[in-house]
C-alpha cells in the first residue's frame, strides 16, 4: 500500500495534476499519505515480535521529545509534562511497551485510522469527480 500510494503521488506530480483546480485534492492526498504511513507504523507492533517492540519503543521515544507535548521535548517540562502524563504515555497507555500499547496499536490500526482513511478517500474521489480527471479529453 505504501509503494502504491507513492507511485500514485509520483504519477500525479509528473503529470502536473496537482495544479489548479486540484490543489485541494493534493492536500487531501498528503493526508492519505500520512495515514498510510501511520497504518504501516501501527501495524508493525501487531506482530508482537522484537522488531515491532523496538520500532514502537524508538517511535514513541521520539514522540516523548515532541516540543510542548513530550516530557523530553522543548518546553515540555515547563508545561508540566512528565513520563506519566505526556504524549508518549498516551500512545503507549503506560511508560513502556506492554499489553496496553498492543491494544492501542490494534485499535488505531484496525478501527480509528481506517475510518479516517475511508473519510478522506470519500472526499478524494468526490474531488476527482468535481474537478474532473486531468487525463480526460
Ligand atoms: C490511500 C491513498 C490514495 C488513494 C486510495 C487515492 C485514490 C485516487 C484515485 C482513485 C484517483 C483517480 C484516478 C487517478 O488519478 O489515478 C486519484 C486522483 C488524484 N489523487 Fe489520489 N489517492 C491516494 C493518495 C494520494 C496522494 C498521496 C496524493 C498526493 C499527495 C494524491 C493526489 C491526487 C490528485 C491531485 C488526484 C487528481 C489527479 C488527476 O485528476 O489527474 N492522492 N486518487
Amino acid at each position: 500500500m505504501v509503494i502504491t500510494v507513492m507511485v500514485h503521488m509520483y504519477r500525479v506530480f509528473m503529470t502536473g495534476s496537482y495544479k489548479a483546480p486540484r490543489e485541494f485534492n493534493w492536500l487531501i492526498g498528503v493526508g492519505l499519505l500520512v495515514l498510510t504511513l501511520l497504518l504501516s507504523f501501527t501495524g508493525y507492533l501487531l506482530t508482537w515480535d522484537q522488531l515491532g517492540m523496538w520500532a514502537i519503543t524508538v517511535g514513541t521515544n521520539m514522540a516523548g521529545a515532541t516540543p510542548l507535548l513530550g516530557h523530553e521535548g522543548p518546553f515540555g517540562e515547563q508545561l508540566g509534562m512528565t513520563a506519566h502524563n505526556d504524549v508518549r504515555f498516551a500512545l503507549l497507555g503506560g511508560s513502556s511497551v506492554g499489553a496496553n500499547a498492543l491494544l492501542r496499536a490494534y485499535v488505531w490500526h484496525c478501527i480509528a485510522i481506517p475510518l479516517f482513511v475511508a473519510l478522506l478517500i470519500g472526499v478524494h474521489l468526490w474531488r476527482v469527480r468535481k474537478d474532473g480527471f486531468s487525463g480526460s479529453l
